[in-house]
């Protein structure tokens, strides 16, 4: 099977890294929507047509089944998402519920921290799945914008990372036993996040992912397979800095625009006014 795995740029790679270990017979296509990054300060309204778009060109790309590797997308996009895949028998993925499975597993207290971007907090798919899924649960919602472009820059270690993970975080330190890394870009900086909330067990979604996705589709057959990446911007920033990300360089990267979809993964149309 050929696997769509999406995120809004880079940070998804540290989820495709780990699917390309757990599914080694799976052909791999990655989307990073570069042109359109950042979807953690965007509306949800925004997210959900550009996950749409997205997803659309992916199933254009005859995809089995997508994986959503971002938690700002799976917050506000997972239920249009798996409903225009739906429609045409392609499953959705997403990394908010493997996360919360993963906290549950390793946490001591109840006393879980959720740390991600602006929409993944406001959106409140951590807190609600953690909420229903354990009756005891205190969940602390921390959002922590700059952490993304600290990552993006490779700024990962030092004291300007120290610094702003102290600062987001310096105030849990007591409050939580288990932090959940809810944002794809923020595994590159857990020394500094780890340094922030000493005794605090990280929890990074990718590897629950992997494993859901593992037991639904199986690690695949092709012995050949491919791992092709998709960008609608700027090819040669996506190599340098995914490396960073990947673990090693992508290769076969292609620029692609992407047209707005029609049919199942038309965006709703919508009705906000200035
Ligand atoms: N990949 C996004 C996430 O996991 C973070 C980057 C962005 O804001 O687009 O939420």
């Amino acid at each position: 099977m050929r696997i769509g795995v999406f995120d809004s740029g880079i940070g998804g790679l540290t989820v495709l890294r780990t699917l390309a270990d757990a599914l080694p017979g799976h052909d791999l296509v990655y989307l990073g929507d570069t042109a359109r990054v950042p979807y953690g300060t965007r509306s949800p309204q925004t997210v959900i047509r550009y996950s749409l778009r997205v997803a659309s060109y992916l199933y254009e790309q005859d995809v089995g089944a997508i994986v959503i590797a971002c938690n700002t997308a799976t917050t506000w996009a997972m239920d249009a998402l798996q409903r225009a895949g739906q429609a045409v028998g392609v499953p959705v993925f997403g990394v908010v519920t493997p996360g919360v499975s993963a906290a549950l597993k390793v946490h001591k207290t109840g006393a879980i921290a959720i740390l991600g971007t602006e929409g993944t907090i406001a959106g409140g798919a951590y807190q609600r799945g953690l909420a229903a899924a354990h009756a005891g649960v205190t969940v602390i919602p921390v959002a922590c914008p700059l952490l993304v472009p600290l990552a993006e820059e490779g700024w990962v270690t030092g004291d300007v990372p120290r610094g702003v993970a102290e600062h987001y975080l310096g105030g849990l330190r007591g409050q939580v036993d288990t932090a959940i890394l809810g944002c794809t870009h923020y595994p590159l900086l857990s020394s500094v996040i780890a340094e922030a909330l000493p005794d605090v067990t990280l929890v990074d979604s990718a590897q629950e992912t992997a494993n859901v996705v593992l037991k639904e589709l199986g690690p695949g057959d092709d012995t050949n397979r491919s791992i092709r990446f998709l960008v609608t911007d700027h090819v040669e920033r996506f190599k340098r800095v995914g490396a960073t990300f990947f673990g090693t360089e992508p290769t076969h990267v292609t620029w692609v625009d992407l047209p707005e979809p029609s049919g199942e993964f038309a965006a709703p149309s919508r009705t906000d006014t200035a």
